[in-house]
């Protein structure tokens, strides 16, 4: 057998299709960004625009993180040296897991090495803790929900994007099983949000539990960053929240938040939690002290709204297809991956503003995007940069400037 062989024409068909990724190789600046250099294949640099970053509120180099993580260092060095089982619980840890369960109102949290593995492993395990459980999925779920679902092997149904009907109809042929409901609450590529009130209406109806990823909203939505369900009241009606330590808190890592006898028959069943080195103390103490810290910075999330409002109403006066569903991203509709690479290409060659494209399979065929993630860091002058280079490029590519979704 040509291994070798077999690589290429994997890859081969990715370059056909034009959807092979290539990484940017890039160095943030402490204290500089959305700034960053741009480290060239021939070596050379450039000073570029982050457009793309998830660390949606800077928080990345917030000088209250940056502190507590020194601290941390000074105190205890770098890794952790074990899985928690095993020399491996910090005070940071648990520390980290209490700020948690008090921003969403919770018994306790469970934290994991991301916001990945703690969608795959708690799903993945649930069936085991809940014999019989069936589960029922939102159709855009994040591809670590979807993993996580399919390992467990247990019986799966998706329901259509946040249609209601379509998951009564689903909810209503397993009346009387133990169900559970997994959804979002900002679906990331489209900047949508989940019908949290009417989804857990219809579940509670039948008996279900409820599990809602809220990756794309914790830090930035609710009054303390709870997320979305707790901008809109709705946190004591999830069973199971999950977020992300690695977006707008800055720093890495997932959890999960939940009922404390949820949180421990997971920490006790769940192999990704257990068989795993914990997250270094200095990452567990940035991530809380950045969530400490965010409970009480209503002024950044504000900030960031209004960013993301202003660079939508200065996209949509030059008429590009924006997709806009009142969130803070803003993707743009291109809807080929040769255009949409090249354009993004084109943009951070000849004007610095790096934006990654989106393709297939992170989004369906024909739907290829440059998603935008402006910051409270970002300032008008960037903003002003991006909005006079997309109008620049779009007339170069003789695009479409028809709305798409408003
Ligand atoms: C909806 C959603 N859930 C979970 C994750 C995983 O988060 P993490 O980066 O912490 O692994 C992502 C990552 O992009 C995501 O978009």
């Amino acid at each position: 057998m040509d291994y070798n062989q077999a690589f290429d024409t994997a890859l081969n068909r990715l370059h056909t299709e034009g959807r092979y990724r290539t990484f940017i190789d890039i160095e943030r600046r402490k204290g500089a960004y959305p700034k960053a250099l741009w480290r060239k294949p021939d070596g050379s640099e450039k000073e570029i625009v982050v457009w793309c970053g998830n660390d949606y509120l800077g928080m990345g180099q917030h000088p209250v993180v940056l502190q507590a993580m020194h601290e941390a260092l000074d105190a205890t060095g770098a890794g952790s040296g074990g899985t928690r089982n095993i020399s491996g619980t910090t005070v940071y840890h648990k520390r980290l897991e209490a700020e948690l369960a008090d921003l969403h109102g919770k018994e306790a949290a469970l934290v994991f090495s991301s916001a990945y593995i703690a969608n795959d492993a708690t799903l993945s395990t649930l069936p085991v803790l809940i014999p019989g459980l069936v589960i029922v999925s939102d159709k855009l779920n994040h591809a670590s929900m979807i993993e996580g679902i399919r390992r467990s092997g247990t019986e799966k149904h998706i329901f259509k994007h946040n249609d209601l009907d379509d998951l009564r109809r689903i909810l209503t042929g397993l009346k009387g099983r133990p169900i559970l409901v997994a959804f979002e609450s900002v679906y990331s590529m489209d900047g949508d949000f989940g019908r949290i009130k009417e989804i857990c209406d219809i579940a509670d109806e039948f008996g279900a539990l409820k599990y809602i990823d809220e990756v794309h909203a914790v830090g930035m939505y609710g009054p303390r960053g709870g997320g979305v369900a707790e901008r809109d009241n709705l946190m004591d009606r999830i069973d199971i929240i999950n977020g992300t330590l690695g977006k707008a808190y800055g720093v890495f890592g997932g959890y999960i938040a939940a009922s404390a006898k949820l949180c421990d028959a997971v920490r006790s069943y769940a192999p990704g939690f257990i068989f795993s080195t914990s997250l270094p103390p200095v990452v567990a103490a940035g991530a809380a002290a950045s969530v400490r810290h965010l409970k009480g910075d209503v002024e950044l999330r504000e900030k960031h709204q209004t960013s993301a409002k202003i660079l939508k109403m200065r996209l949509k006066g030059l008429g590009l297809p924006i997709i806009d569903h009142g969130s803070h991203i803003v993707p743009v509709h291109v809807g080929d991956p040769v255009h949409c690479k090249m354009i993004s290409d084109m943009l951070l060659e000849h004007f610095g503003i790096y934006v990654q494209p989106i393709n297939f399979p992170t989004v369906p065929r024909g739907t290829e995007r440059l998603r935008f993630t402006p910051s409270p860091v970002h300032d008008s002058a960037m903003i002003d940069d991006l909005v006079k280079a997309m109008d620049v490029l779009w007339q170069h590519c003789a695009l479409n400037r028809a709305e798409v979704v408003a």
